[in-house]
């Protein structure tokens, strides 16, 4: 199973504020729900909470400690990541989308196969942060720059990295 993280960072790493996001960029939610729709997205309890409800022809798995911690029919929940992925190995999922945030992203860097970050083009004040990781280990294997306009208050690049070992 491929495990692909999907992230949008500012250029000092931050990604939000207040368990929020801190722009709105209509591209950049377009090309995440095409993505990742019809497919298993893995995030932290925080995220989950901040989306309101599941986004809608996703499989949400939610990891949380709390084991009371209940999600709509359809989604699931995990103590820790390592059922999470039991889970997704049974039933052979090809990929993976982990959507955050800062806590998850942390600890499934290491891990990933594949990143696929918006790149923001701003310095940004918040609270949490993509995780460092050293590009030499990386190759950009997708690249697409998009200017300011009337939606879109900062500039931003799609930018896909691929592990450079990986299988
Ligand atoms: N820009 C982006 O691309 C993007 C994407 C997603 C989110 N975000 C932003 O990121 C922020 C949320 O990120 P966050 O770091 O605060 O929270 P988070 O990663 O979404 O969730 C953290 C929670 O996940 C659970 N958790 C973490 N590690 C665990 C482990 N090893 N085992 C079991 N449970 C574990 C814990 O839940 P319990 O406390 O319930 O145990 C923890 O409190 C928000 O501002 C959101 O808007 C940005």
């Amino acid at each position: 199973m491929k495990l692909i993280l999907i992230a949008a960072r500012a250029k000092n790493n931050v990604i939000g504020k207040e368990n929020d996001l801190l722009w709105r960029l209509p591209a950049d939610f377009k090309r995440f729900k095409s993505i990742t729709s019809g497919h298993f997205i893995l995030m932290g309890r925080k995220t989950f909470l901040s989306l309101g409800k599941p986004l809608p022809n996703r499989t949400h798995l939610v990891i949380t400690r709390d084991s009371t911690f209940e999600v709509p029919e359809g989604h699931y929940t995990f103590q820790n990541f390592e059922e999470a992925f039991t889970f997704c190995n049974k039933l052979n999922l090809e990929e993976l989308f982990i959507i955050g945030g800062g806590e998850i992203y942390k600890q499934t860097l290491p891990m990933a196969d594949k990143l696929m970050l918006t790149e923001v083009e701003a310095e940004l004040d918040g609270d949490t942060y993509f995780p460092e990781f050293d590009p030499k280990d990386w190759k950009i294997t997708f690249e697409e720059y998009h200017p300011t306009d009337e939606k879109h208050r900062y500039a931003f690049r799609f930018v896909d990295y691929e592990r450079k070992n990986s299988k």
